[in-house]
């Protein structure tokens, strides 16, 4: 989950947080798939990151340790060969999720472009999730296999 030095903070989710996703966040982006049960499970989980603007959270061609979504901040993706960025993420998105999905290397590099704090969610945590909540998985697959087509597109 790439521990450098532009990490800022990193901590456990606060309750307010858990609440502030509970009740503003579900509408939104990968939130808006779980069921509120779902969600109680995940956060327990996840680590609050904070990183400087222009830090390396996935590098392309790495492992995945990590699947992370967006509190708040923005990451752009890119890949080798691209001239433009893939996509550029913000808050409630959620990345990561590819190469613990499909059990390849990272797919592309994100990198914050402005200051950003993120939920971490660590592979093995995931997969413990994943394993319990078929519906999810379901969705997460489908939304990582139309990021995949777009990677294909180049
Ligand atoms: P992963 O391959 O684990 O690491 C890089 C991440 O970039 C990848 O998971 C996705 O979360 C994200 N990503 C790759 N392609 C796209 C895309 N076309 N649109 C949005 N995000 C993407």
């Amino acid at each position: 989950m790439n521990t450098g030095s532009s990490i800022l903070d990193a901590r456990p989710v606060a309750s307010e947080e858990i609440s502030w996703i509970e009740e503003g966040m579900r509408g939104v982006g990968f939130f808006s798939t779980l069921a509120r049960a779902q969600l109680r499970e995940v956060l327990p989980y996840m680590l609050m990151l904070r990183y400087a603007k222009g830090a390396l959270i996935c590098v392309e061609g790495d492992p995945g340790d990590a699947m992370y979504l967006i509190y708040h901040g923005g990451v752009v993706i890119t890949k080798k060969g691209w001239r433009e960025p893939v996509a550029r993420l913000k808050d409630g998105d959620f990345f990561g999720e590819m190469a613990l999905l499909f059990g390849e290397p990272r797919s592309a590099t994100v990198a914050t472009d402005e200051e950003t704090e993120v939920f971490c969610l660590a592979a093995e945590d995931f997969r413990r999730i994943v394993a319990r909540s078929p519906d999810m998985t379901l969705t997460l697959r489908a939304l990582a296999e139309t990021r995949r087509r777009e990677l294909a597109q180049s």
